[in-house]
């Protein structure tokens, strides 16, 4: 099967045609091929819908080997969470799971992330396929029933009542765990709801964790725990979406996965340098290397060892260049044996994944740090982290218990690392 589909970026708050991409799958045979349109390499503000795989240019160009889609594309597409709605919903309404085009292209949803959209030709945004989710908002008093939806969405259980009013809002963001788009004031927001399997009280525990990031000194998103029915919610601002002149309007924004023309699979294949460089590359002038540095110190810190491509989000700035979104998704990740190892080397591709201070240090010359002042970044921020996670954690309504759950995630916090190190016990 073949589909061709316009792809829209808004620029200014209007959707601006791009160009074309077709998708052709034939079993496991699958082939992207994207061309920008003449009349937008004409325009002065054009930009590049994915900096690395497709940079502006006449050419018709195809994703390489192994990619179904092109990465920059690929963002506006849902992840796991996502693609199980989708699913679901084809399942129901066609008999069979959605293809790789269908998790793309379904969505006819405000909601989408980021500022791409598609439609069937250059006039307008719209359905291309005949399997189509239509657009509805949920707000905060539908948050119940859509927490109950999340719950009832196990394998072959029956589709719970409000499956469709729930899935616009639900398939149009990335990541794993079950989450929605929901309107407060006339402005989206992401919610991330609480599983009853969870083993800690994920939304206290994140927005915690993101406090601590805060505190040292990295852009987070802005975020509040809400209470929905029986567990708490994380509500998090979305940074993809700006007020603007004539309502809300939608900013650009890649994975780092584009951001480094790497493949999903590509576990082991990067490390926070490449990160750096990448920023070197497209980003708007800043000392981007302390900002990686202390994005990776704070994973380190906190044990968040899912700091994987698509953890870290970058948002397009005029003049086509981009700039590190606000932090988000850093949660400590229970582990209890072995080396806790981060998703990136920490460093070079090659220096070593093991989550402790002295590689993080280590690491600092590759993002341009002297060593004294990695060393110092190190220590102060396990300092801070060390005297401050359990009651910042506890004030966003994680328990004691939470607490006890998560402890070993922060066994690096407030260990000092160099010279002036005290020995250990
Ligand atoms: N505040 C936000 N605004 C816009 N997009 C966001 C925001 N936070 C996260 N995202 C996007 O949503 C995706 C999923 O969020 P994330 O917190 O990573 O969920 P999960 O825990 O399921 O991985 C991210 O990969 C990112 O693309
Ligand atoms: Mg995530």
């Amino acid at each position: 099967m073949q589909v061709n589909a316009i792809v829209f970026i808004d620029i200014g708050g209007t959707a601006v045609p791009a160009g074309q991409i077709s998708i052709t799958e034939d079993g496991r045979y699958s082939r992207c091929e994207f061309a920008y349109g003449r009349r937008y390499l004409q325009r002065k503000d054009a930009v590049a819908i994915d900096p690395v795989q497709l940079p502006l240019g006449p050419a018709l160009m195809e994703a390489p080997e192994g990619f179904p889609l092109f990465n920059g594309v690929r963002d506006a597409a849902p992840d796991a969470w996502g693609r199980k709605l989708i699913d679901r919903e084809s399942l129901r309404s066609q008999g069979r799971p959605a293809t790789e085009a269908e998790f793309l292209l379904v969505s006819q949803s405000g909601n989408r992330i980021g500022a791409l959209r598609f439609g069937p030709t250059p006039v307008a945004v719209g359905p291309v396929l005949p399997l189509q989710i239509d657009d509805r908002l949920t707000h905060l008093g539908d948050l119940e029933a859509f927490q109950d939806l999340v719950d009832r969405l196990e394998p072959d259980r029956p589709l719970p009542p409000r499956f469709i009013d729930f899935l616009a809002p639900g398939t149009d963001l990335g990541g794993a765990r079950p989450k929605g788009t929901v309107t407060i004031d006339g402005f989206p927001h992401l919610v991330k709801f609480g599983l009853s399997r969870d083993r800690y009280n994920m939304a206290a525990v994140e927005a915690g964790c993101l406090d601590l990031c805060e505190m040292a000194g990295i852009p987070t998103c802005a975020r509040q725990v809400i209470r929905v029915g029986d567990r708490d919610a994380l509500v998090l601002r979305r940074f993809d979406r700006e007020e603007g002149e004539g309502g809300v309007r939608r900013r650009h924004m890649i994975s780092a996965l584009t951001l480094l023309g790497a493949h999903e699979s590509d576990r082991g294949l990067s490390g926070y340098a490449d990160l750096y460089d990448g920023l070197r590359r497209h980003a708007v002038s800043g000392d981007h290397g302390e900002a990686v540095f202390r994005r990776m110190v704070m994973n380190v810190l906190c044990g968040n060892t899912d700091d994987h491509y698509r953890n870290t989000a970058l948002l397009l700035t005029e003049r086509g260049r981009y700039e590190l979104s606000p932090l988000y998704d850093v949660t400590p990740t229970l582990q209890s044996l072995g080396a806790r190892n981060l998703f990136l080397h920490l460093g070079r591709a090659g220096a070593g994944r093991e989550a402790t201070l002295e590689n993080a240090v280590a690491a600092g010359p590759s993002l341009g740090l002297r060593p004294e002042r990695a060393e110092r970044i190190v220590n102060d921020l396990s300092e801070m982290v060390g005297a401050r996670w359990r009651e910042t954690l506890r004030s966003r309504g994680a328990s004691e218990q939470d607490l006890e759950m998560v402890a070993n995630s922060f066994s690096e916090a407030g260990r000092r690392v160099g010279a002036d190190a005290t020995p250990e016990p």
